[in-house]
């Protein structure tokens, strides 16, 4: 299974993932986190995304790209795996179709979580991550609905795009992510 978690700030992305890793054993990939660790490694990668991503705005496609079709590459990620966070604009969509396409390795589903911007408001100042002051969480907002919901639509032409209502309890809102994920594995299995 192969499928992509898209969502604005706290929509539960990361959540859901986790959630998803426990029940059918596929490695989270989250650019994200795989951003952040290079920030802390101080890596050529890191030094150019931090400040990016300390204004909220989004790392250049080409350097996402290049994290993502090395990553899916490994080992662990033969058997399915969750992007989470990726890909965030039409072209990194394009990419991933590019890179998918080579290695034979067709996507099943994308899971769009959807959360009212208040109740995101409130789970990211709760949060506390260094991007997650006020000024900083509207500025990924806006990068989210002019650059991220165009890729909602990219996804939703081609028909493999649910909409999950993501505003209930987390274990509540993973019960329509799993019902949908199986939904999904039932109709693509031959
Ligand atoms: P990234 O790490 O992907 O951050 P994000 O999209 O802003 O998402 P978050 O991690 O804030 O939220 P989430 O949806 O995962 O929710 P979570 O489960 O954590 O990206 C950070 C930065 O990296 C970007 O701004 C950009 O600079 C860069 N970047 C990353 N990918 C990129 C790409 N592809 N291209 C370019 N740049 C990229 O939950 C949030 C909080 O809510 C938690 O405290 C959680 O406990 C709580 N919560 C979750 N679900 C619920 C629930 N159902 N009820 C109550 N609380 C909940």
């Amino acid at each position: 299974m192969r499928l992509i978690l898209l969502g604005p700030p706290g929509a539960g992305k990361g959540t859901q993932a986790q959630r998803l890793v426990e029940r059918y054993g596929i490695v989270q990939l989250s650019t994200g986190d795989m951003l952040r660790a290079a920030v802390a490694a101080g890596t050529p990668v890191g030094r150019k995304a931090k400040d990016i991503m300390d204004r909220g705005e989004l790392v250049p496609d080409d350097v996402v790209v290049a994290i993502v079709s090395d990553r899916v590459d490994q080992q662990d990620a033969k058997a399915g795996f969750i992007l989470d966070g990726f890909p965030r604009t039409v072209p990194q969509a394009e990419a991933l179709d590019r890179m998918l396409a080579e290695r034979r390795m067709p996507l099943d589903l994308v899971l769009a979580l959807e959360v009212p911007e208040k109740t995101l408001v409130e789970r990211l100042s709760a949060r506390g991550r260094p991007d997650d002051d006020c000024e900083t969480i509207l500025e990924r907002f806006r990068q989210f609905n002019s650059l991220t919901q165009p890729v909602l639509d990219y996804y939703g032409r081609r028909g493999i795009l649910r909409r999950i209502d993501g505003d209930a309890p987390p274990d509540e809102v993973f019960n329509r992510v799993r019902r949908a994920v199986d939904e999904a594995m039932a109709s693509n299995s031959p």
